[in-house]
């Protein structure tokens, strides 16, 4: 039925809000819509919600309490008529201890199995699993030189590590990602720390985003030039390989060599299926150029001249990490951050392949009755069938 008086609108989120980050705005459903229904959407309004995911990049559909986990897939399927039925993530949740993805115990929901459940905390017999007991993962455990005690008393907090949802193996990453949160924290704001010194203070939990578009307008010429002529090549079983490895303090990459699996000792894998993605990629609703580089699963760099097309490689890990390290690290402001408040209720649907986002905040209490850390969520992010378009094409 197509909503002719007060169809679907995109509203930017306020400018304190958004600030340089070029990140956020709200999608209003027509009055007679309660949950977001793909099937009920005209084609303008389709288009609506489609271009203000390509320009915005994150989108909020507020107070979606009540709705079907099978939205979620849906919207997946709405942005990507290649999506493959199944969460990247692959088609069961990630339980095995050898995997760094497994950390936060989460589950699915049987309703729709495509949506993973995630949060913090003991929940028994939601959804009619068995007791779960989510954990929200701590920068403290991840990174080289973590906050201290007296930092973390104080409420300060960091970027766990900025990533796009992407296994980098087999399953190609989805075009968005859409959260559901049905409970929050009930506490304190935290403060995300800075390597400026700057301070954000930002909701215990907040997920933070910046623009792959912000961060390619802030290179020098030289860096754009090099960026677009450039393809990163991920490690093979990339978050295997990297599970002893500890981040830089901003979450961008990995602090030192030295600590990652050798190939030989990763599970069986082969070349083929390892990914290497262009270091730009292309908007495909507005056509401008992302730097989209997952910068902790790095593994080497290959570089074309665009008038020979001779190709230079460079796979030393170190220099690696430290060219993107440099490229990404720019965005990495107060300015261009846009660390998303959660309201119970919120439906949040981002552009996977157009912006970079991270977990932040220390929830890291031991779990009971009365926990005001606690939190829930759903998530969902589908493979694709299509790789990321390079914003240049190869010569
Ligand atoms: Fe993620």
């Amino acid at each position: 039925m197509a909503h002719m008086v007060k169809p679907l609108r995109i509203v930017p989120l306020a400018a304190e809000l958004r600030k340089n980050s070029g990140i956020g705005a709200e999608v209003v459903l027509p009055p007679s819509m309660r949950h977001l229904d793909m099937d009920g959407l005209s084609d303008e309004e389709k288009a609506t919600l489609r271009s203000g995911l390509f320009d915005h990049g994150v989108l909020v559909v507020r107070n979606q309490q009540g709705l079907d986990p099978n939205v979620m897939p849906q919207i997946g399927r709405f942005f990507d008529e290649t999506a493959w039925d199944i969460h990247s993530g692959g088609a069961k949740m990630v339980t095995d201890a050898k995997n760094i993805l497994s950390q936060n115990r989460g589950s699915r929901a049987p309703r729709a199995p495509q949506v993973s459940i995630i949060g913090k905390g003991k929940w028994t017999g939601y959804e009619g699993l068995a007791d779960l007991d989510l954990k929200h993962v701590s920068h403290t455990e991840f990174h080289e030189t973590p906050c201290t005690k007296e930092e973390l008393a104080d409420g300060f907090t960091r970027a766990y590590r900025w990533h796009m949802d992407a296994p980098l193996y087999e399953r190609l990453p989805g075009y968005v990602t859409s959260l559901h949160s049905l409970k929050n924290p009930d506490l304190p704001d935290q403060k995300l720390w800075f390597p400026s010194g700057e301070v954000l203070s930002i909701a215990a939990g907040a997920t933070a985003f910046y623009s792959g578009a912000r961060a390619f307008d802030l290179l020098s010429d030289e860096e754009k030039e090099f960026a677009l002529n450039t393809t990163v090549q991920y490690a093979p079983r990339a978050y295997e390989w990297m599970l002893d490895c500890k981040a830089t303090d901003d979450g961008l990459t990995i602090a030192k060599s030295g600590q990652e699996k050798r190939l030989e000792d990763l599970r069986e894998w082969s070349w083929d299926k390892v990914h290497a993605f262009p270091m730009v990629w292309r908007n495909i609703g507005n056509g401008k150029p992302h730097l989209q580089v997952l910068g902790c699963c790095v593994f080497a760099l290959r570089t074309a001249d665009p008038t020979t097309g001779e190709v230079t490689v460079i796979d030393d890990l170190d220099e690696v990490r430290e060219i993107c390290h440099k490229l990404t690290s720019k965005v990495y402001t107060p300015e261009n951050i846009y660390a998303h408040r959660w309201q119970e209720g919120d439906l949040v649907i981002f552009h996977n392949r157009g912006v970079l986002h991270s977990i932040t905040g220390e929830l890291t209490r031991t779990s009971g009755e009365s926990d005001p850390e606690k939190r829930l969520f759903w998530q969902c992010t589908m493979a694709s069938g299509t790789p990321p378009t390079a914003y240049r094409a190869a010569a």
